[in-house]
This record gives C-alpha cells, structure tokens and sequence, in this order.
C-alpha cells in the first residue's frame, strides 16, 4: 500500500499560515486562524466522501441533489486538536466529536494517555484525527492505534504542520490512513519541535506557557 501525504497547495492556505507561524499573533487571532486554516484542510480531506441521491424541491422546479452518505467522527487529540474542532464543525455540523487526551513527555518525547473516551462500537464510518502537530509522530501513531482497537472503519490524519520525521513514522506504522497538512517543514530540533515550525499549538491556542 502506498501511503497517501497530501500537503496543500492553496493560496489562502499559505496565506494563512505565515500569519499563524507569526509570534505576534495573539491567542485570539491564532485561534481564529486555526479555526480557517483546518476548515480549509478539511476540504480537501473530505474530498473523497460517498454521497448519494437525494430528490430537491427548488421554488421552481424538481430536480436531484446529493447528500452525505458517510457518518463522519472528528477525533481532536487534546489539548491543540481541540482548536481544529469548530472550524470542521462549521461545514460538517452532524459530525460526532471523541476525544484523546495525550500529552508528550518532554524529556521522553513518548505520548501518554490520559484520557479516551469512545463508546463501546464504532459508531462512524470516517474518523477525522484532529492534531495541529505531527512533529516526531508518536502522538498520531497512537492515536490511531488506539482508533483501531476501537475498529474504526476509515481512519485519516488531518493536521496542520508535519516534521518528515512525523510523516515517517505515522505512513511507516499505519500507511491505511492518509495524511493532509497545510505544510511540511523541514525537521525536529533537538527537543522535539517542528522547525520552523510556529511553536507550542497548545500553549499559543490557550495562553499558557
Ligand atoms: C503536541 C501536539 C501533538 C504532539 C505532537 O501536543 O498537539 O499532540 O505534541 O508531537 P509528536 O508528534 O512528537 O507526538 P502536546 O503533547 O504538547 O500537548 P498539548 O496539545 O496539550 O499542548
Ligand atoms: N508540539 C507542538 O506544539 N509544537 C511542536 O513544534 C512540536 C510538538
């Protein structure tokens, strides 16, 4: 199988992300901008959804339209995915939202769970992992292991910024699940940050730090 990264191309895109990777930007402005910036990765994430045939009514006339034919589930991985959650939510309002809490060990650079709450079955056909970073991949690979125990159907990783490191190693240990970012930087300093990347997501999108 050959792992599908898909890197936007979009004017609006680049656009958005020199003002997102900007120090000035204030926490407001950030989360406003990560809001925009995941509704347009989104886009083209979904660009391979099922839809079927549905009869419309127009104030004139009969004619056919499409609807969804896919149940949708946006997994944020807290805290940063949280931040790519209403920006999806605006274009896909029906989606059901599961949340994974893990968190990186800052000295071990391995993600730890803390929190994972999914019902008993799998409950959709497409989940959407939600996380602004893919720096060494560890918090995206176990994400979608733990998605897999769950027997999710369709898994696939939508993100901001990858390290290729980050890339690496998620299409290595899952190359079923397809990767969107806004961009690709060019690698990890020596404590685990995308360089030149745009800084702690969670810490900017909360005001901590
Ligand atoms: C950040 C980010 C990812 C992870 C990426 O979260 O949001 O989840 O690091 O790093 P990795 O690819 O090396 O695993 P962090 O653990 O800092 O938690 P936070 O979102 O609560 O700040
Ligand atoms: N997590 C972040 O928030 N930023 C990075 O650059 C790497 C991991």
């Amino acid at each position: 199988m050959t792992p599908e990264v898909h890197i936007s191309s979009h004017p609006l895109v680049h656009h958005k992300m020199a003002l997102l990777r900007d120090p000035r930007t204030d926490p407001k402005k950030f989360r406003e901008l990560l809001r925009e910036v995941a509704g347009l990765i989104v886009y083209e994430a979904t660009a391979d959804l099922a839809t079927e045939e549905v009869p419309v009514t127009t104030p004139l006339a009969q004619t056919k339209g499409r609807k969804l034919s896919e149940r949708v589930g946006l997994v944020p991985i807290l805290r940063a995915g949280l931040g790519m959650v209403e920006g999806i939510w605006n274009l896909m309002p029906n989606t059901e939202v599961w949340h994974i809490g893990l968190s990186r060990d800052e000295e071990t650079l391995q993600p730890v769970e803390y929190y994972s709450r999914l019902p008993g079955g799998s409950t959709v056909d497409v989940c959407l992992i939600l996380d602004p970073m893919l720096a060494t991949g560890g918090s995206a690979v176990a994400a979608v292991d733990i998605l897999k125990r769950w027997e999710a159907r369709r898994i696939k990783f939508v993100g901001v910024l990858g390290a290729p490191e980050g890339v690496r190693r998620l299409t290595t240990a899952h190359p079923d699940v397809p990767i969107y970012l806004a961009a690709m930087d060019e690698r990890l300093n020596e404590n685990g940050y995308i360089l030149p990347g745009l800084g702690d997501a969670g810490d900017r999108l909360f005001g901590t730090g």
